[in-house]
């Protein structure tokens, strides 16, 4: 796509010019960024899919049995009847892996990388309800999708942001509103990491946030240095040959600038192993986040094979996360967590597979007599990532 080309979506402005000014960086409203838009999903859907067992959703009550009380599902029928009629909202995790209607949303933020993006979440608010006034992490895009929202925006927030004493989520103590809006459906909000938000529904309303994932320097530091300790032995140790001897004068307790230089250097040679820190990334930007629905099927390639030359269809399973990159030896895949190295005339498979939302005879063409290319597609059908359509 051409990243110069202004986008309805961010209000005229072009991708280039999103991510140059807005990204990260400040929020941008956005009046009708779809234009027409009507939630595919009602409200008695929504909390349909919060009865069901492998679906993570929450309901906070502004004025439960303490303030903001939030409960998490699965919900019943009983807990619907019994709410106020008032001040409580529902939220349904990752919508897009369970209704493919919401998963289409997500097309149009193909110039953002695929990786990046977390889900889908939607909520339900009934009149006045709201989850309080927070920060996320995350960048997020607001979509209106039904009813109207009153979005409050306010200060930069970081984690010493003073919070209400509260079990289960993050109020903060104060909120220095800067802005304000009232969201109609097709409206949309962008939000970078850290902004003070309270979105306060004006009547019956659904809230589409595409959410965003990047791991904390936390998370890549102790993550990345647990995978490539796989690949080190005992042996390989700090080590000081060569090194100079306590001089007298010199406190033998003292640990000299040599050592530290000795750990940085044992630390930058593996640290900069640039495969093994892609593969290691790779790896965790693909993690499901619900790995449990991401079960495969025993099949061989030649199985594989026929079913697809007799007209069966492969589909991602919408819980699966793939992605792929190229390194000095080839080409790595990544599927929901795991890797795998591939040569590089792969390309065009890897591209079909991580894009095509379908994967037949025709598109795959070449590829189903090629016993690489098989043994790729089995092993994605064995760990679940693709799945035939019919089932
Ligand atoms: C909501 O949709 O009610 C909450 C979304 C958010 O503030 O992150
Ligand atoms: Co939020």
């Amino acid at each position: 796509m051409n990243s110069a080309i202004p986008l309805e979506l961010l209000g005229g402005i072009s991708a280039d010019e999103f991510l140059r000014d807005y990204w990260q960086k400040k929020p941008l409203l956005v009046r009708q960024a779809l234009p027409g838009f009507e939630s595919p999903l009602e409200p008695d859907e929504l909390a349909g899919l919060s009865l069901e067992e492998s679906v993570e959703s929450r309901i906070v009550l502004e004025h439960g049995k303490t303030p903001w009380e939030m409960r998490r599902g699965p919900f019943t029928e009983e807990t619907y009847k019994e709410l106020p009629e008032n001040d409580w909202t529902l939220l349904v995790q990752a919508v897009d892996q369970f209704v493919p209607e919401v998963a289409e949303l997500l097309e149009h933020f193909k110039f953002l990388p695929s990786w990046r993006i977390d889900d889908v979440m939607i909520s339900y608010a009934a009149p006045g309800g709201g989850v309080g006034p927070h920060f996320d992490n995350y960048d997020v895009f607001l979509l209106q999708g039904h009813g109207r929202r009153r979005w409050k925006i306010g200060q930069m927030c970081d984690a010493d942001s003073p919070m209400l004493p509260h079990a289960d989520l993050r109020i903060l103590a104060n909120f220095e509103q800067s802005e304000e809006w009232v969201l109609e459906p097709g409206d949309m909000l962008y939000l970078p990491p850290r902004v003070a938000h309270y979105g306060i529904a004006e009547d019956d309303c659904m809230t589409y946030s595409v959410g965003f994932r990047a791991p904390s320097a936390a998370e890549v530091l102790t993550h990345f240095t647990d995978f490539l300790a796989q690949f080190l032995s005992d042996e390989e140790r700090y080590s000081d040959a060569g090194m100079a001897a306590v001089k007298s004068g010199e406190d033998q307790h003292k640990i000299q600038r040599d050592a530290l230089d000795r750990l940085k250097n044992l630390l930058q040679e593996h640290m900069s192993d640039e495969r093994l820190l892609l593969t290691w990334f790779g790896q965790f930007m693909t993690e499901p986040r619900y790995p449990e629905l991401v079960t495969g099927e025993e099949i061989d390639d030649g199985e594989l094979q026929q079913a697809l030359r007799e007209g069966a269809v492969l589909v991602r399973n919408p819980s699966a996360r793939l992605a792929w990159s190229e390194v000095d030896v080839g080409l790595l895949l990544f599927s929901s967590g795991q890797s795998v190295v591939l040569p590089k005339h792969m390309e065009p498979l890897l591209k079909l597979v991580c894009s095509a939302d379908a994967l037949h005879s025709e598109n795959l063409g070449q590829w189903l007599a090629d016993e690489d290319g098989r043994k790729l597609l089995a092993e994605l059908v064995k760990q679940g990532s693709l799945e035939f359509a019919d089932e």
